[in-house]
């Protein structure tokens, strides 16, 4: 009922509503109206309330819960089902776990801190709390190992215009999935699977956005490499809108993906966003020596294309690029 009558609320913003016209429309009392009114404003709705006009929604918190990621939200998968923490481990650990009982394709984890925030190769993700974006989401894809890739680079693509959708500002792909925003990462992508080579059982597609993170949040090393909306703008951003739009685009691309779409597309559009084509860069695997080359190309599986120092071109699915510094 709380959810309804949240709903209720925004939709009329514009007008106060009684107690006891709310009570008529939910089939409830006066009181439990009331009741719903507080809890709301403990969450950090602001509610104005006039004697003898009643309710109206002045604000909205900028919380990532269920109530607000879903209001207006017209996806066809994403976001049916939301498990939503004000803290937790880690997004990704948790869809690990609800991967193993039951889920729909696309539910999704939102949290508001993590404590054990997991990058990729074993780095911590710093998650404050309120203050980024820190979402699992959870697919049972039917699709062999052999194009993950894709499904790897349509998500930068759809983070990457989320945000430019959201902040009117150009944003850059680093190869295969980091986000940058004036040369500097705002995002990261941590893609998680599991399956057999022929089948994959659930692809957990872990973003980590910092949004309102600050520049006291981020160590001194961090922050020659990383940024956040909030630092590059100066503005606290809105993250319910992020999300949304994440949400929304995702689940566009997502859907030409089920069902068999061209690639091409996705490709020149991921293309467009990657600045290191021609470049010279360092690309390091694993915990071995970085190999120097320059970027040919992206596959159409998503492998970078790379003609090494020595002349061999070479294709590699995964890796840690940087501009090389020779
Ligand atoms: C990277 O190293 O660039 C990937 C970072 C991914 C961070 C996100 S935050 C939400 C999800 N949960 C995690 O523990 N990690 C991912």
């Amino acid at each position: 009922m709380k959810e309804d009558i949240l709903n209720y609320l925004k939709e009329n913003k514009e007008e106060y509503l009684s107690g006891e016209y709310l009570s008529g429309v939910f089939g409830v009392t006066r009181a439990a109206i009331w009741k719903v009114i507080k809890q709301l404003e403990k969450e950090g709705y602001v509610i104005e309330s006039k004697t003898k006009l009643g309710y109206r929604l002045a604000a909205s918190p900028d919380l990532l819960n269920a109530y607000e990621i879903k209001s207006n939200l017209q996806t066809k998968r994403l976001g049916k089902n939301i498990h939503y923490f004000e803290e937790i481990n880690s997004t990704n650990d948790y869809a690990k776990e609800v991967a193993r009982k039951s889920f729909d394709d696309g539910d999704i984890v939102l949290a508001e801190s993590q404590i054990g925030g997991r990058g990729r190769f074993a780095r911590l993700w710093v998650s404050p709390p309120r203050k980024g974006i820190y979402m699992s989401i959870l697919l049972k894809p039917q699709m062999t190992f052999e194009n993950i890739t894709q499904l790897t680079l349509f998500t930068a693509l759809a983070v990457c215009e989320a945000l430019e959708e959201y902040l009117k500002m150009d944003f850059e792909i680093k190869w295969p999935n980091d986000i940058l925003l004036n040369h500097k990462k705002v995002c990261g992508i941590l893609t998680e699977i599991s399956g057999e080579v022929e089948k994959i059982n659930h692809v957990i597609v872990g973003i980590g956005i910092n949004v309102n993170v600050e520049e006291d949040d981020l160590d001194d090393l961090l922050k020659q490499t990383a940024t956040s909306l909030r630092i590059e703008t100066g503005l606290i951003q809105n993250r319910v809108l992020i999300v949304q739009k994440i949400l929304t685009i995702f689940d566009k691309y997502y859907d030409d993906y089920l069902s068999g779409a061209s690639f091409e597309d996705i490709l020149i559009k991921y293309k467009g966003k990657l600045k290191i084509i021609n470049q010279t860069i360092d690309i390091k695997i694993h915990h071995n020596e970085p190999v120097t080359g320059t970027v040919l190309d992206i596959c159409d599986n998503g492998a970078l294309k790379v003609r090494l120092s020595d002349g061999k071109v070479r294709e590699f699915l995964s890796g840690e690029v940087s501009l090389s510094k020779n």
